[in-house]
C-alpha cells in the first residue's frame, strides 16, 4: 500500500479492510502480553498455529495475537469470537480441542472456563466472568479488537478517525478546547488538567515544539502503560499526534524504558508501519500537518520518569530533575515548548475527540472525569489490569472486581500511587478513585498501582521497603530528599529490628515534613507518604515494635520466634525434613523441638506441619516457652 494522501483515500483503505473481514468468521484471540508470555502464551500460540494447517482452517479461522486483557493472572486468555467465549490458563494440549469442540462443533469446554471461587459458578463469556464484569473498558478494551503490529486491525477498529477528525474539522483551538471540556486529568501521577497544559505550550512563543510520551513507568507492580504500549501502540501515536497538531509540533519522541522489550518492539513497527502508509512524516493525509516520532529508550532509573529529568536524559544528560518553573511547556526539551503527557493520558486523546467532551465528562465524578487504569496487585484473588469508571470505591474495586483476600484472611490496608503513595485502613474502603478524594484520604492516584495487603503484612516493614526504594532511585542532587530518606530508612530498619528508640516517631515525623516540604522534585516530597500514612492509621503498630519488641503481623523477622507446641506434635518429621539450619531436633515418636539459636525464621516449618496438626506457630513479644525436657519428649 503506497503512502495515503487524503483522507477520504484512508478511508477507502479501512472499508476494503472492512470488506475482507466477515464479523461471524470465527477468530482465536490469544492474549500476547508480556504477562501471557510468562505464562506459555508461545507454544499456545505454535500450537494454534499448527492446528489450524493441520485441520485446513487456515484460511477459515482467524487467528489473533493481542495485547494484555487484563486478567494476566489466569493467563494465558484466549477469547474465541464471535460468541466471546473466555478460556483461562490456557495449555498447547488445549488447542486442539478448543479448535475441534469449540470453533468447528460449537461446543464449550467446561474445565478452560473460569469458576468462581467463592460460588463454585462458571463463567463462559468474558464479560461474565465477575473481574471483568464491572470494569468500564474503554481503553484497555481495544487491546481486545488489535493485534498491535497491524495496522489494518486498528483501522478495522476506527482507528485514525479521530485524527482525521482533528485535521479537517476542527482547529488547534477546537482540540485544545474539546480536551478542556473533556475535563481530562493527566494520568502520570500529579493530575494536572491536560487541555490547560497543552494551552500553555501552544500559546509558548517559538517555532519549534515538542511532544512527548512519558512511558517510563518505574513504581514496583504496575505495568498500566506497558500493556497499553504493547497492546495499542496506534492508540498512543494517534493520541499524540492529535497533541501535535493541537499544540504546534512537528516532532514527537516516546521515552520507553529499555525493560519493556515487547512494547519497544510493537511501538517501533507501528511507526515503521504508519510511516509507510503516510500516517506520519510529511503533510499527512494531505492536511499539510507534518509529524515525525523519534522512540528514546530508557534505561531504568525510577527518576528519569519525573519529567525534567526525563528532558535532561533526552538531551544526553544524566536523568536529575529541576527546578520548575519554568515548566516544560515554557522551557522544555532544547529549551524548546514541550508538552508531555503519560501513555494513559495520550490513549485517551482519540476517545475524546471521536466521542466528544460530553461522552467522556459524563463518566467520573466532578472533579476526576473518564475512566483509570489500575495496576491490582498483593494479597487479593483476582490480580491484573482494570480499568473503573472514576468514582468506584476502593472496596469495589477489591472485592468485586479483585475477588477479595486470598484464603480466610482479613484486608488490612491497600497502598495507592505507587512507592510514594499512602495506605489506607479498612475503614476507608469507601473512598472513591478519584484525584482529589484520595489525596485528602492521605493517598494519591499516582500513576495507578493498588496493593493489597492482609491481616500478615507489617505496615511499618511496608513503609521500610518503599523508603527503601525510593532511597536507592533518589538522584542525591538535594539534601533533604537524598539525606532525609536515608535516615528515615535507618529509623524503619531499626524498628523493624526490634532496636527501636523512644522519640522515634517524632523523629520520622520531623524528617517526613523537612522531606516533604525542602526537596526539589515530587520523588522528595512525596516519599514521605508511606511513614505519613502508615503513622496515621497503623499508630499502634510503629508503637507495638519500638515499646514492646513485638511485630503485631508476626511478620518482621528478628521480633518473631517459631515454637512447637508440645501438646499437638504428632512427630510425622515434616518440619525437620524441610528445615534448612537444622534447627529441629526431632527424631521417631519425639516431640519436635526448635533450636532458637539455630532457627533463621524461614517459616518453612509452620508450612510444612500438617493443617490437622497445627503444631507450629509464630510468636512475638512474649518468651519463647521452655524446650519440653528430654524425659517428657517420648510420644506413647
Ligand atoms: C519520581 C517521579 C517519577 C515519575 N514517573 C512517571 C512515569 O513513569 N510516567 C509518567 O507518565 N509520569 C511520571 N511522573 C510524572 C511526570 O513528572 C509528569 O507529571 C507526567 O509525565 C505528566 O503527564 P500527565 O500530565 O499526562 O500525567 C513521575 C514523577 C516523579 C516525581
Ligand atoms: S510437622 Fe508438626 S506435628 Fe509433625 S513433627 Fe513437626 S511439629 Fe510435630
Ligand atoms: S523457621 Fe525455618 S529455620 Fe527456623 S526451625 Fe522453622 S524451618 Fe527451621
Ligand atoms: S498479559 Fe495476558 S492477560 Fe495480561
Amino acid at each position: 500500500m503506497p503512502r495515503m494522501k487524503s483522507a477520504a483515500e484512508l478511508e477507502e483503505f479501512r472499508q476494503q479492510i472492512l470488506a475482507q473481514r466477515d464479523a461471524d468468521q470465527p477468530c482465536f484471540t490469544l492474549c500476547s502480553g508480556s504477562a501471557c508470555h510468562a505464562t506459555g502464551c508461545g507454544p499456545v500460540a505454535a500450537a494454534v498455529e499448527q492446528e489450524l494447517e493441520k485441520q485446513g482452517l487456515t484460511d477459515k479461522v482467524r487467528f489473533r495475537r493481542t495485547g494484555c486483557h487484563g486478567f494476566c493472572e489466569q493467563g494465558p486468555v484466549a477469547v474465541i469470537y464471535p460468541e466471546g467465549i473466555c478460556y483461562l490458563k490456557v495449555k498447547p494440549e488445549d488447542v486442539a480441542e478448543i479448535i475441534t469442540e469449540t470453533i468447528v462443533n460449537k461446543k464449550v469446554i467446561d474445565r478452560l472456563l473460569y469458576v468462581d471461587p467463592n460460588t463454585g459458578e462458571k463463567a463462559t463469556l468474558e464479560n461474565e466472568i465477575p473481574f471483568y464484569k464491572n470494569q468500564q473498558r474503554l481503553i484497555l478494551g481495544l487491546n481486545l479488537e488489535i493485534d498491535p503490529q497491524s495496522l489494518e486491525d486498528y483501522l478495522a477498529a476506527g482507528g485514525y478517525q479521530a485524527l482525521v477528525k482533528a485535521l479537517f474539522e476542527m482547529t488547534p483551538e477546537q482540540v485544545v478546547g474539546e480536551v478542556k471540556e473533556a475535563g481530562l486529568r493527566g494520568r502520570g501521577g500529579a493530575g494536572f488538567p491536560s487541555g490547560v497544559k497543552w494551552d500553555f505550550a501552544r500559546n509558548a512563543p517559538g517555532e519549534q515544539k515538542y511532544v512527548i510520551v512519558n512511558c517510563d513507568e518505574g513504581d514496583p507492580g504496575a505495568y498500566m502503560d506497558r500493556s497499553l504500549m504493547e497492546g495499542n501502540p496506534y492508540a498512543v501515536l494517534e493520541g499524540l499526534m492529535i497533541g501535535a497538531y493541537a499544540i504546534g509540533a512537528s516532532e514527537g519522541y516516546v521515552y520507553i524504558r529499555q525493560e519493556y522489550p515487547l512494547a519497544v518492539e510493537n511501538l517501533e513497527v507501528a511507526i515503521a508501519r504508519a510511516e509507510e502508509h503516510g500516517l506520519l512524516g510529511r503533510d499527512i493525509l494531505g492536511s499539510g500537518f507534518d509529524f515525525t516520532v523519534k522512540v528514546h529508550r530508557g534505561a531504568g532509573a525510577f527518576i528519569c520518569g519525573e519529567e525534567t529529568s526525563l528532558l535532561k536524559s533526552l538531551e544526553g544528560m544524566p536523568g536529575e530533575p529541576n527546578a520548575r518553573p519554568p515548566f516544560p511547556a515554557i522551557k522544555g526539551l532544547w529549551n524548546k515548548p514541550t508538552n508531555i503527557n503519560n501513555v494513559e493520558t495520550w490513549s485517551n486523546i482519540p476517545l475524546i475527540i471521536n466521542r466528544g467532551a460530553e461522552f467522556f465528562n459524563a463518566i467520573g465524578t466532578e472533579g476526576s472525569k473518564g475512566t483509570k487504569i489500575f495496576s491490582l496487585v498483593g494479597k487479593v484473588n483476582n490480580t491484573g489490569l482494570v480499568e473503573v469508571p472514576m468514582g468506584a470505591t476502593l472496596r469495589d474495586i477489591i472485592f468485586k472486581i479483585g475477588g477479595g483476600i486470598p484464603g480466610d484472611k482479613a484486608f488490612k490496608a491497600v497502598q495507592t500511587g505507587g512507592p510514594s503513595g499512602g495506605c489506607l485502613p479498612a475503614d476507608l474502603l469507601d473512598t472513591q478513585v478519584d484525584f482529589d478524594e484520595l489525596t485528602r484520604a492521605g493517598a494519591m492516584m499516582g500513576s495507578g498501582g493498588m496493593i493489597v495487603m492482609d491481616e500478615d503484612t507489617c505496615l511499618v516493614d511496608l513503609a521500610r521497603y518503599f523508603l527503601g526504594f525510593l532511597s536507592d532511585e533518589s538522584c542525591g542532587k538535594c539534601t533533604p530528599c537524598r539525606e532525609g530518606i536515608r535516615q528515615m530508612l535507618k529509623i524503619l530498619a531499626r524498628i523493624t529490628n526490634g532496636q527501636g528508640k523512644e522519640g522515634d516517631i517524632e523523629r520520622l515525623q520531623d524528617l517526613a515534613e523537612t522531606t516533604r516540604g525542602a526537596s526539589l522534585c515530587a520523588l522528595g516530597k512525596t516519599a514521605p507518604n508511606p511513614v505519613l500514612s502508615t503513622l496515621k492509621h497503623f499508630r499502634d503498630e510503629y508503637e507495638a515494635h519500638i515499646h514492646d519488641q513485638r511485630c503485631p503481623s508476626l511478620s518482621c523477622k528478628q521480633l518473631i520466634a517459631f515454637h512447637i507446641d508440645p501438646e499437638k506434635c504428632r512427630a510425622c518429621g515434616a518440619c525437620l525434613r524441610k528445615c534448612p539450619a537444622e534447627a529441629i531436633d526431632g527424631g521417631k515418636k519425639r516431640i519436635h523441638v526448635i533450636d532458637q539459636d539455630k532457627c533463621t525464621r524461614c517459616g518453612s516449618c509452620l508450612d510444612a506441619c500438617p493443617a490437622a496438626f497445627g503444631a507450629v506457630g509464630k510468636l512475638s513479644g512474649e518468651p519463647v516457652p521452655a524446650p519440653v525436657p528430654e524425659e517428657q519428649r517420648a510420644i506413647g
